[in-house]
Parts: C-alpha cells; structure tokens; sequence
C-alpha cells in the first residue's frame, strides 16, 4: 500500500518538508506510551519484531539488532524512541556542530527517482546545545545513540580538531558512540579532512576529550565512497594507529555520471547522490569489502549506502559489516522497512542454518 498509495502522494511534497513532517509524527507520537506503541503498529502492521540472534556488538556496546538510522535523518534528535518502534536499534543523531547553521538556501534535497535522492543540505544543525537538551529526554531509553559530529562551516582547518572536541564534550553523558563526519560533499573543503594529518589531530583530540569525560568510547571515522583504495588504505592505517573502533562507509557519492543518470541537470549540480542506485550501492559495498580484507581484524565496519531490503542488507554484511545504516529507504521503502529487514535476515537464516548474524560478517569478503 505504501508504494502505490502513500508514496506517490508524497512525492508530490518538497522532499525536505516531507521529511521534517515525518520526523515531528514520530516525535508527537513519543509523547504518549499508547501512541508511540501505534506507530509500529500502523507502521508495519506487526508487533515490533526481535530475535536474539539478530545481536550485534559494536566497540563493546550491544546493539539487539544491526539496523541504525544513518546520519541526516534526526539531525535534531527529536524522534529516537518513534525510530526504535519501528525496528531500529539505534540511531545516528547529527551531524551534530558546534553551534546552530542553516546550511545551503532550499531547496536542497530531492527524489531524482524512486528511492534514489540527492541532497546538499550543506550540514543543517541546531546545534549542540538544542541536540543535547532534545537527548536529555532518552535517559534510559533501550534506543542506542550515536553522535555524528561535524564542524561549522567557518572555521579554520586548524582549528578542526578543537570544532570536533567541543562536540563530543558536550554530548558525551548521551553517546553510546561517537561518529567524526568529514566526507560530506556538501560543505566546500569539508572531504580535504580526510588528509591523513588532520585526520590524525581531528581523531587525537575527540580521544584525549573522551578520555578527560571518563572513558573513551567507540569511535568511527565516516569515509566518502568515491574515495580510491590508496586514500582507503590512509584511512586505516591513521584509524589502526589510533585504536579507533571502526569505519563507517560510506556518504552519499558526489559522482557526476551516477547523478546524470536521473537527468542531465544533475550531472553538474555539487551534492551527494543517495539510496537504491545500483552503481552506488555496489560502489559502497566494494569499499566495506575491501576495509574488511585489509583490516577486518582491527577495525569494525558499519555498512551503509542502498540498503533497502533483507538482500541489500545480507550483501553488506556479508561484505564485512558488523552494523548497518538506512537513511533513503525510510522515505522509499517506507515506515516498515526496518522490521522487513529484521524479518527477513531471520528468515535466511532458518533457512541457511545461520546461528547467528556474526557468522554472515564478511564471508562473501574474499579475505
Ligand atoms: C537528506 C540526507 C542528509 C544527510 N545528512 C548527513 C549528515 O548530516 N551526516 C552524515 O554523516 N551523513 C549524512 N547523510 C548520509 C547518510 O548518512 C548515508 O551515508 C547516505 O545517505 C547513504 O545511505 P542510504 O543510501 O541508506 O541513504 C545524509 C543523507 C541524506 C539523504
């Protein structure tokens, strides 16, 4: 019913307010326990679904699923509890800068196709101090929160060390783990942090700042998916250096020829092309196979870029993710994708004779 009723009629909205709409329900629906029960309800049309072998562990924090909400779709963290209705785990708040930006005039989001978007939001926050005051309403709460920490668009480079360090400072208390974002390809400069050196102060500064709060704990380094291997394998060797927990691959791709695929104008339009396109979904999944074979020991991987369904979801862990995100498939495939997924892992398992998720990671890898 999605697809063929609801679907085209919101596609007749402005990508992004369709997108603030959806996120204030869920958040009217946390107001009540009845309401927010509902939303699975309505959403899947199923108890929300669970099963203990579908258990993931990331940097030691258990996770009773690997389905995460990506980064981009609670920048607010407004709608975490509505979120984890719906069959999420978890969810990546952010990016989360120090203080408020608008980002890039609108519109600036769209649905090329179905299931296809291209954003350049230009990292739209509140701010952490707004982030950190909605979080405060999650104590206790069985959803996992990462922290996607990004930095306002005019400070110096020098100075991205301490414009990361501040953020993780003040929203350490609603962490489970931290994300350090600097391959958006919608803020001028932004991917030049990925230079090994500033990636190297940039990761060294967020530590010392967890290690002064009480702890480090997990910490991923978000990488673009255009990047080559050679600049893959910088990555690594800074992140293995540094005991951070993983890799998050990958952002939107920022690639001329997959975006002229929906249209010419597109092709020269600057922003990150995202969801169910076949030559980004493959282009994602190679680079988690390709972190898994060169580091699947050290470092964690959490898979994201197409996921859309229990196959999508197979092939990156199967590629060697540990923990998966979905950003575009809650607005193509819907509010039940989560539980889709879910159920359908489960379903190959049973029928595999799969024990446990953890046995899939990374066996399609080539390692
Ligand atoms: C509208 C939108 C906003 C996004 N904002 C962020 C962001 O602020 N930080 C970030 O790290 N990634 C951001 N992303 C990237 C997603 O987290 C994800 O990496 C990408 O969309 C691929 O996943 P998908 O194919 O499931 O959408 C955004 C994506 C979209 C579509």
């Amino acid at each position: 019913m999605y697809k063929e009723i609801i679907r085209p009629l919101l596609d007749r909205l402005d990508s992004e307010t369709f997108h603030n709409i959806a996120r204030e329900s869920l958040h009217l629906a946390e107001l009540t326990p009845l309401t927010l029960k509902l939303v699975g309800l309505f959403a899947d049309g199923h108890k929300r679904f669970a099963d203990k072998r579908l258990r993931t562990v990331l940097g030691g924090v258990e996770f009773e699923n690997p389905l995460i909400v990506g980064a981009g779709w609670d920048k607010h963290g407004r709608a975490l509890m509505g979120l984890w209705q719906l069959g999420f785990a978890g969810v990546e708040v952010g990016s989360v800068l120090e203080y408020r930006q608008p980002g890039n005039p609108k519109p600036r989001q769209f649905m090329v196709s179905p299931g296809v978007a291209v954003n350049w939001l230009g990292f739209n926050s509140p701010g952490m101090d707004v982030v950190a005051k909605n979080l405060g309403r999650y104590e206790g709460a069985p959803v996992r929160v990462g922290i996607s920490i990004g930095m306002n668009r005019d400070v110096p480079h020098d100075d991205s060390p301490e414009a990361h360090a501040v953020v993780a400072r003040r929203l350490y208390g609603y962490a489970d783990y931290f994300a350090i974002n600097v391959s958006s390809p919608n803020t001028p400069g932004l991917r030049m942090l990925h230079e090994k050196g500033r990636k190297r102060d940039i990761i060294r500064a967020v530590n010392e700042t967890m290690e002064g709060e009480g702890g480090r704990k997990p910490l991923f380094v978000k990488i673009a998916p255009e990047l080559g291997l050679k600049e893959v394998d910088d990555i690594l060797e800074v992140a293995v250096e540094h005991s951070i927990t993983g890799i998050i691959a990958a952002n939107t791709a920022d690639v001329p020829e997959m975006k002229a695929k929906y249209g010419e104008k597109w092709r020269g339009q600057p922003g990150g092309l995202s969801g169910d396109d076949e030559d980004y979904r493959k282009m994602t999944t190679e680079k988690v196979a390709h972190i898994y074979r060169q580091a699947g020991d050290e470092l964690e991987i959490i898979g994201v870029g197409g996921i859309k369904d229990a196959d999508t979801a197979l092939e990156k862990i199967k590629a060697g993710a540990r923990a998966l995100q979905i950003v575009t498939a809650i607005r193509g495939e819907g509010t039940a994708v989560a539980g889709k997924i879910n159920r359908g892992i489960v379903e190959y398992m049973e029928r595999e004779g799969v024990r446990s998720l953890t046995d899939l990671i990374g066996v399609d890898a080539g390692k």
